[in-house]
């Protein structure tokens, strides 16, 4: 047998997210303290692999990272190896099957197994790589918090801050000037942060995917508080809200990532649609990567570490196609596959929404109730 030290390599994938740093003093730590491992952390995500860029990390490496944002890997969310981006001399990309020039880059670098953090196009990656032998641990990242089989991933609850901190912010200037304020926050298709960064920023109103709206209801709701004298609103719409229409606001395609949609946009169209139907001055706010840039909160390095430790365990005891997930106070290890196969989005009748709707927020599905007063007191 043996006695060669393990070498895992580590990699962050997809749209960077506060606390990847946390997870890769995490993994490096547990890794070389505790099963005297060599971690290899590989450049870019992906990417990274393919193009063989890796070093290896020790302590020194890490110190200090618990509440750096960013990732000292570097990240990419267009390094997909079974549909890479390949440039041609003559400038041109031409999307290609990389997948087996990365597996040999992992046999070159005579990797054990591979830490992948990352959200739910990574986890897909990952799998692909369990399926061809190769040993993988996921580790759930996403400001978006929409990955099945974990309650919650690093990452959101710093978003959700973010966006408090921001509509508390709106609140004085919305209030001075008796404007409507709309703030855009990101979630791609899933209502997590507007549901959750809207109710602790106490929004009026709260547009997610997951609740069709209606302008008649948006509109009446901020008329109804202009009339109570509240002569200012704040409406927060998550990135992938669907207008009454059903469609979704796309800034552009991008064929190079594997997923092309880009989102972005959805708040200019609430705003002038709001200021055209109730004739209130209104503004709109685009978070956009303020909600992913800077330093963990408290809570995300904490889940970040025990995901981090969690995952450096299973895969120097050689677990493989598996993420470490939280259940409810416990960090358990999943299947990538049952990880991948749904997109955690807001159920409707979820107890955050209930909760919302019991202190008055709307989420633009309201009807108003046969014969009731146009204004209700308040
Ligand atoms: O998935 C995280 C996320 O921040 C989404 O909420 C957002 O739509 C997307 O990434 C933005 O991606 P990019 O940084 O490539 O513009």
């Amino acid at each position: 047998m043996s006695t060669r030290a393990l070498r895992i390599g580590l990699l962050t994938g997809g749209g960077d997210c506060p606390g990847l740093n946390a997870v890769i003093r995490a993994v490096t730590r547990t890794a070389v303290g505790r099963y005297g491992a060599t971690i290899v952390g590989i450049e870019d995500g992906f990417e990274g692999l393919y193009e063989g860029r890796m070093r290896e990390l020790g302590y020194g490496d890490v110190a200090g990272l618990i509440a750096e944002g960013g990732t000292v890997l570097g990240t990419t969310n267009k390094g997909d190896p079974w549909h890479f981006p390949v440039r041609s001399a003559d400038g041109s990309v031409a999307i290609a099957d990389v997948s087996q020039r990365t597996l040999e880059r992992v046999r070159e670098a005579a990797l054990d197994g591979l830490v992948v953090v990352g959200g739910d196009g990574s986890m897909h990656i990952a799998q692909r790589f369990a399926a061809l032998g190769i040993r993988v641990v996921g580790v759930p990242k996403t400001i978006d918090n929409d990955l099945g089989a974990t309650d919650t991933t690093f990452g959101f609850d710093t978003a959700v801050s973010i966006v408090s901190e921001a509509i508390d912010r709106l609140q004085t200037t919305a209030s001075s000037h008796h404007r409507v304020m709309v703030i855009e926050v990101m979630g791609r298709y899933a209502g997590w942060i507007a549901l959750a960064g809207g109710m602790a920023g106490g929004a009026d109103t709260i547009l997610i995917p997951e609740i069709p709206f209606r302008w008649d209801a948006v509109f009446r709701h901020v008329r109804q508080r202009a009339q109570r004298g509240r002569r200012f609103s704040i409406v927060c719409v998550a990135e992938g809200a669907r207008l009454p229409d059903g469609g979704q606001v796309l800034r552009s395609l991008d064929q190079k990532r594997t997923d092309a949609r880009q989102f972005g946009g959805v708040g200019a169209v609430v705003a002038r649609t709001i200021e055209e139907g109730t004739g209130l001055e209104t503004r709109v706010t685009v978070l956009g990567h303020l909600q992913r840039g800077g330093s963990p909160t408290a809570y995300d390095r904490i889940l970040a570490t025990r995901y981090g430790v969690a995952a450096a365990e299973c895969a120097c005891r050689g677990d493989s196609g598996v993420m470490v997930a939280l259940r409810g106070t416990d960090i358990v290890t999943v299947p990538i596959s049952e990880a991948i196969s749904v997109l955690r989005t807001v159920p409707p009748d979820h107890p955050l929404v209930a909760a919302a709707r019991a202190v008055g927020t709307r989420f633009g599905d309201e009807v108003p109730a046969q014969g009731a007063p146009e204004l209700q007191p308040g």
